[in-house]
């Protein structure tokens, strides 16, 4: 009995030690996707421009719905919103070039950098919220 509750607990922080794993190499890759695909308009440090480019870093509009990014992405995104009581209009083009793993990986690190706290996403999680917005 004892030898059992041993090996479930090892079991269970080999586990945890996995997850943080993945969850470190999916921020790594979203990092540097970010810098080619994004960074260019939001900025290295997620704030954008104000009244052109909306931030990500603190965004509102992000937090009320973080995989909704996947179809920003996948999509782009046209008129008005309002981020932080900030009204932007300008258009994002859609970047349909990257794949669901790709997009997943650039989720996980926008909603962990510059004090985002807005979780981890897999991979079949983007997949579902893609089909759902026609971004396939
Ligand atoms: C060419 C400039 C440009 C690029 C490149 C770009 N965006 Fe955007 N993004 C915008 C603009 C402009 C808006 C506002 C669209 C609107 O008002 O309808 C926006 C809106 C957003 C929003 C919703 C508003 C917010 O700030 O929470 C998210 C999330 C977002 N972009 C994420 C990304 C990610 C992730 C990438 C890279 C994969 C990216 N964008 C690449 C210009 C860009």
């Amino acid at each position: 009995m004892r030898r059992t509750t041993f090996a479930l607990v090892i079991l269970l922080l080999v586990g945890a030690l996995l997850w943080a794993c993945e969850n470190r190499r999916s921020y790594r890759q979203g990092e540097s996707l970010y810098k080619t695909h994004c960074a260019s308009c939001h900025i290295d440090d997620g704030l954008g421009l104000r009244g052109v480019i909306p931030p990500l870093a603190g965004s509102d509009y992000l937090a009320r719905d973080p995989t909704r990014t996947a179809c920003i992405i996948r999509n782009g995104l046209q008129g008005e919103i309002i981020v932080n009581g900030i009204t932007y209009k300008e258009p994002m083009a859609a970047i349909p070039q990257l794949s669901d793993f790709q997009i997943a990986n650039i989720i996980n690190y926008i909603n962990s950098a510059w004090g985002n706290e807005l979780g981890y996403v897999s991979v079949p999680e983007i997949r579902k919220r893609l089909e759902e917005c026609g971004g396939r």
